[in-house]
This record gives C-alpha cells, sequence and structure tokens, in this order.
C-alpha cells in the first residue's frame, strides 16, 4: 500500500514534470524579447497595398502596420479599410487559387473603397464592377486553396463579381469567382508547410497574414533593386516588380543588407524577418502593362548569385515579415535595426 503511493507519486512527479518541461519549451519558444536599442539606418520610402492577390497596387503615404498586414486608415477611407491581400480569384470548379502566374493581365486589376457598401472593381476594357462588401452571414463561407494545397477561409463575392472576374481574366460567362477574408480567423500551415516550417524556424501561423504568400509583410531594400539593376545591364526592372509592402531607402543601405536584419523597426512598428522572400515567374511580369519579359528578366539574373539554400532553390529578393508590434507607419519614418555594440 505504502510502496504503492510512493509509485504513483514518483510517476506523478515525472509526469508533471516532463509536462512542466513542454510547456517551458514552448513558452520559451513563444517568449520575444524585442530589442530597445535601435540605429537608423534608412527612411520608408513607399507603402504598397495589395488589395486583390495579384491585382494592382494602391500607393499610400501611410498605413496601419497589423498582424494581419498593412491596411488602410481611416483618414484614406473613412467607412472601409482595405487589407493587403484581402481578396483573391478562384476556380468555380475546384476552389483552387488563381494568379497573375497563369493570367498575367491580372495585374492590371484596380481595388478600390467606392461607399459604406460597396468596393468598386476596375480593368482595362471592363465597366467597373461594384461589389457589396461581403460578410460571413449574408454571403456564403467557402474555403480556398492555395500553395501546397493550404485551405484558407473565403467569403464568396457572389455571382455578379464572379461573371466580371471570369469575363476579364478567361473570356467567358463564368469558371472562376472572388473571395474576400475579413481578418476574423488566422491560418494553419503546420501540416502543408511541414518541411518550411522545419527550415524558417522563426516562420509560424502568427506569421502569415490573409491571402499572402507565407507572411504579412515584404520589405524590400531598394539598394538592392539598384544593384540587380546593375547586373541586368540592358533593361531596369521597377521595385514593383516585386511586389513589396514595405520599401526601404537610405544613402548608407548596402545592397541586400536587408537578408540579415532580424529586427525592423519603423515608427512605433516592430517587424521580424523570418524568412527570406524566394522568387518565381511573377517577378518577370510587367505591373504596369501586364507584359511578360521576353528575356526571363529580372529572374534569369537572380538566378545567378541569388540562389537560395532553402528547400525551394529559388533565387531570393526580398524579406517575408510578420508584424510584432502593431501600429501607423508614414512614408519618410525613419528605420531602424537593433543597435550593435
Ligand atoms: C496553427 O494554427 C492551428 C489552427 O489555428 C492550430 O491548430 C495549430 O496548433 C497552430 N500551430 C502552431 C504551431 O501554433
Ligand atoms: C530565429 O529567432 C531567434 C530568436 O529571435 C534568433 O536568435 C535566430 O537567429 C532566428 N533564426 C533564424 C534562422 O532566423
Ligand atoms: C554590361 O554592359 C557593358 C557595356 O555594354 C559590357 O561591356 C559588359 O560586359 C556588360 N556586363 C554584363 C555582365 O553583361
Ligand atoms: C511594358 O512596359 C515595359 C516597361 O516599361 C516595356 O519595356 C514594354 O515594352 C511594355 N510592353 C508593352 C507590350 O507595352
Amino acid at each position: 500500500m505504502g510502496l504503492g503511493y510512493k509509485l504513483t507519486f514518483v510517476s506523478l512527479a515525472s509526469v508533471l514534470a516532463a509536462v512542466g518541461a513542454y510547456f517551458y519549451q514552448k513558452k520559451k519558444k513563444e517568449i520575444l524579447i524585442i530589442p530597445w536599442r535601435w540605429e537608423e539606418i534608412g527612411k520608408l520610402t513607399r507603402l504598397n497595398l495589395y488589395p486583390l492577390k495579384s491585382g494592382h497596387r494602391i500607393e499610400l503615404s501611410q498605413a496601419e502596420c497589423t498582424e494581419f498586414g498593412l491596411r488602410q486608415t481611416k483618414d484614406d477611407e473613412e467607412v472601409f479599410q482595405l487589407r493587403d491581400r484581402c481578396l483573391v480569384v478562384y476556380s468555380e470548379s475546384d476552389n483552387e487559387f488563381r494568379t497573375a502566374r497563369t493570367y498575367p493581365k491580372m495585374v492590371l486589376i484596380d481595388v478600390s473603397v467606392h461607399d459604406d457598401k460597396y468596393l468598386a472593381v476596375d480593368a482595362p476594357t471592363m465597366r467597373t464592377l461594384y461589389v457589396k462588401i461581403p460578410n460571413s452571414q449574408d454571403n456564403k463561407n467557402t474555403l480556398v486553396r492555395l500553395h501546397k494545397g493550404e485551405e484558407i477561409f473565403a467569403i464568396d463575392c457572389g455571382d455578379e463579381a464572379a461573371s466580371w472576374f471570369s469575363r476579364y481574366i478567361l473570356e467567358k460567362d463564368n469558371g472562376l469567382r472572388l473571395g474576400f477574408h475579413d481578418a476574423s480567423r488566422g491560418r494553419d500551415i503546420t501540416k502543408t508547410h511541414k518541411n518550411i516550417l522545419d527550415y524558417y524556424i522563426n516562420l509560424s501561423n502568427y506569421s502569415t497574414g490573409l491571402y499572402s504568400d507565407l507572411t504579412a509583410i515584404l520589405l524590400v531594400n531598394q539598394a538592392s533593386i539598384r544593384d540587380l539593376n546593375k547586373r541586368i545591364n540592358k533593361s531596369t526592372v521597377s521595385v514593383d516588380n516585386f511586389r513589396p509592402n514595405v520599401i526601404v531607402d537610405g544613402p548608407c543601405l548596402e545592397p541586400y543588407a536587408e537578408d540579415q536584419w532580424e529586427w525592423i523597426k519603423i515608427g512605433d512598428v516592430v517587424l521580424r524577418n523570418v524568412k527570406e522572400c524566394t522568387r518565381c515567374i511573377m517577378t518577370t511580369i510587367d505591373p504596369e502593362n501586364a507584359s511578360r519579359s521576353s528575356d526571363r528578366e529580372p529572374l534569369k539574373t537572380l538566378e545567378t548569385y541569388r540562389l537560395s539554400n532553402g528547400p525551394s532553390s529559388l533565387p531570393t529578393m526580398g524579406i517575408n515579415c510578420e508584424t510584432r508590434k502593431s501600429g501607423l507607419i508614414k512614408v519618410g519614418d525613419p528605420v531602424y535595426i537593433p543597435k550593435s555594440d
């Protein structure tokens, strides 16, 4: 009897210790100490928000930087504020997402806030589409499949939007639909992106944004684009081919310095670099006229000196960041990295 108690006590204690260790490990992973001493390395020179995945950008002078990425401020849009990559085009038949990789003309689609009830969508040769801002009570809720089969929550934007997008992109009456994310929930990339999470150890569910590829914010250093253009040597590529949200520049910035930045502070906002940004054929599509570059630039040149050692082995440009401290950022704000002693 006494021995039994003792054994029970011993095993209970070891179970408690194991549970404690487990939670400590988990906690240790989650406790992040944001640096407190910073040095200025440049300025925030541009802020771009892409309401539609693969669509055209909205250039902002200021934005809310949130867990889900950039969002328009009430100063810009009083009644409704668009978020970065809050809209996605998907196939009616299998709910798979569609992008400008397959349909380059998607880069010319503009989305804006029309009034308190409607978004306005424009594209060359098309009449303006007014999309009633969808909500999860009145519209059909669904799941859209993105990279690696990851399923992401979407609110369907209705039949009129579906036929407008099918007409513009496929030149057919149907086939595509438009999905909207209301930022009511996060994503789970743990099953679909296991090999990527194993390599980029600081990337997590928290990093992901709405319909962004894997993180809420893409930051590009303009000095890296200047260096790339020197190497391409004949044509010039715009930073917009890389579709960044945040562009940083400064007279003392070295090209590709951003690869080494673990933390970035802009105004009061703190971003954390969780992944290099691997680049695909999308970067060869001109963001202003949707034409594909005939010589595969800038990808061709990037492949000669910027190949990733990670799971994709694609070339890299820019850094994928998560928002660790939210707030308002403005073009012209100083950009800091942790001060090295
Ligand atoms: C990621 O999110 C999903 C769903 O919210 C959750 O079940 C899973 O445990 C999360 N994983 C991590 C590592 O946080
Ligand atoms: C991941 O984050 C930790 C803690 O901030 C940092 O020390 C480490 O360098 C990061 N690892 C990578 C690969 O970025
Ligand atoms: C760049 O252009 C110059 C002048 O046209 C040429 O001499 C040089 O070889 C070119 N460099 C590369 C890497 O193509
Ligand atoms: C698209 O724009 C690029 C860059 O300005 C230019 O080089 C190209 O010729 C244009 N293509 C068409 C079809 O207008």
